[in-house]
């Protein structure tokens, strides 16, 4: 169910630290989910949410970072440099110190947390408003709750502060409240506070997390209860895994309640860019990748990998097919096993068949691939049928050529077609035919030398090449 934007707030997220626990050279928050990098699952959260205005910090990486937030969300984003990474205390100080903050009401988010949904956003800053608390903050409880900033409440029940999870006691660490690290909190009261943070810790860092004990201190906090399936944050490979699968999961499932046949909920791979309209379907373990459309009507079998395709109204897509940057028109099928790379236009009802290969070619309505051939820079027309094992010969070892099969050319098996080369308008090429010349309307291509039968003569080869029997 959507929920109401409360009044209004800005967005603050968290994105300059390195990621160490990765392992990786990129920095960590653009390791991807579904396809999008995880700071850019949080901006959209905070966009789609209704943000004003949504500030990012940036350090490690910040190049490449800053790229991906321009690239996908231009001027809706807002970059703050974090110089050094001394914490998540240092890294809002950035945010606050830099010109124009914004004031009033704040969510702070951490980059690294790509689940959080759009409605507990609201619930924060909605909760926070009625309580006309300083700072709000959401808390979950996890059944190993190591890694996590530990939620430290009094004999009355009420959050007094939080503790990371490198300075815990004994007794603190058992703690299995945590902290997912999502804030509403007011501006003043935050730009006060930021400036009383010291390093005194294990990680001799400005922790952000201090803040809650200042806010706890004056009275001023409330606290939710969140579900830690919506809030883990990505520090490993580990987390990062589980977390797309999370992901994955959810939108497997939005898509079947939207009408889309799912054969298995927990094996599509789709990315957020992908679009699926009810009424298609969906094989197991199938891969949609990029900006995938598939539309009503059209069926991808198991084992599909589709990156960047658009698939029209009823196509088929059998099993083991792999497609990138290509079109497959209304009612068309392809596979088992067939692989069309770039630029492929597959016309209404044409067929690519097993272990077929396309590339940068179109295929007119009604038009057969469907046994073993490698068809690219092709212009291929209408009612074309190609028969098994026929080579495009494309590439002369320095450029590329084209061949033309006009419409209700017929070409016979294992044939190569040496481009540049035309078949004209309903022209017969007949099986093992090298076409190095143009093919005249109506035409028969035949290069084959003549065919001999020597009687007996397989007998005669038997008897000489027989290994002779030791006497
Ligand atoms: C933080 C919280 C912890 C919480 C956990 C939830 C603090 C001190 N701790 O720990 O209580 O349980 O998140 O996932 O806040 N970042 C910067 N600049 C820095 C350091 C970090 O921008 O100098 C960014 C990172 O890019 C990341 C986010 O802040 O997106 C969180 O940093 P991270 O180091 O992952 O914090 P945790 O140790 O997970
Ligand atoms: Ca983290």
């Amino acid at each position: 169910m959507p929920t109401q934007s409360p009044a209004t707030w800005s967005a603050i997220i968290l994105a300059a630290g390195e990621g160490t626990r990765m392992k990786s050279d990129r920095p960590k928050v653009l390791h991807e989910i579904a396809g999008r990098a995880l700071v850019s699952w949080v901006v959209q959260t905070a966009l789609v949410a209704g943000a004003a205005r949504c500030l990012v910090v940036v350090g490690h990486g910040r190049g490449d970072v800053e790229k991906e937030l321009v690239t996908r969300f231009g001027k809706r984003v807002e970059m703050v440099l974090q110089p050094d990474q001394r914490g998540t205390g240092d890294a809002v100080r950035c945010a606050m110190e830099a010109d124009h903050t914004p004031e009033g009401r704040l969510v702070i988010l951490y980059g690294d947390c790509p689940l959080i949904p759009v409605a507990l956003l609201h619930d924060l800053v909605g909760r926070s408003d009625r309580a006309g608390a300083e700072l709000a903050l959401v808390t979950a409880t996890l059944t190993d709750p190591s890694g996590y900033g530990r939620i430290v409440r009094n004999s009355a029940g009420d959050v007094q502060r939080i503790v990371e999870d490198r300075d815990c006691s004994e007794e603190e660490r058992v703690i299995q409240e945590v902290n997912p690290g999502l804030y509403a909190v007011r501006a003043d009261f935050l730009r006060a506070s930021i400036a009383q943070l010291t390093p005194d810790n294990a990680q001799g860092q400005l922790y952000l997390t201090d803040v809650v004990e200042l806010a706890a201190n004056r009275g001023k906090l409330v606290d939710l209860r969140g579900d830690m399936a919506d809030l883990t944050g990505v520090n490993d490979q580990r987390d990062l895994a589980l977390a797309a699968a999370t992901r994955r999961r959810r939108m497997a499932e939005e898509l079947a309640r939207s009408g889309v046949g799912v054969a298995d909920l927990d094996t599509l791979y789709i990315d957020a860019a992908c679009e699926v309209e009810p009424g298609a379907t969906l094989g197991a373990n199938v891969h949609l990748r990029g900006r995938c459309v598939i539309r009503a009507g059209a069926h991808i079998d198991v084992g599909c990998v589709l990156t960047n395709v658009v698939i029209e109204q009823d196509a088929k897509i059998l099993p083991y097919t792999v497609a990138t940057d290509s079109t497959i028109g209304e009612g068309a099928q392809v596979g088992p096993f067939s692989h069309l790379r770039p630029q492929t236009q597959l016309g209404p009802r044409s067929k690519v068949g097993n272990f077929s290969e396309t590339k940068k070619t179109t295929v007119g309505e009604g038009s057969k691939v469907n046994h073993l051939s490698y068809v690219g820079d092709g212009i291929i027309g209408e009612g074309v049928n190609i028969g098994a094992g026929t080579i495009f010969c494309n590439y002369d070892g320095e450029q590329k050529h084209t061949t033309v099969l006009e419409d209700g050319v017929f070409v016979g098996s294992n044939t190569q077609l040496i481009a540049p080369v035309t078949v004209k308008k309903g022209a017969y090429v007949a099986s093992g035919t090298t076409v190095t010349r143009d093919v005249p309307e109506n035409a028969l291509a035949l290069s084959r030398s003549k065919q001999e039968n020597k009687e007996g003569y397989a007998l005669r080869l038997r008897a000489r090449l027989r290994p002779k029997k030791k006497p």
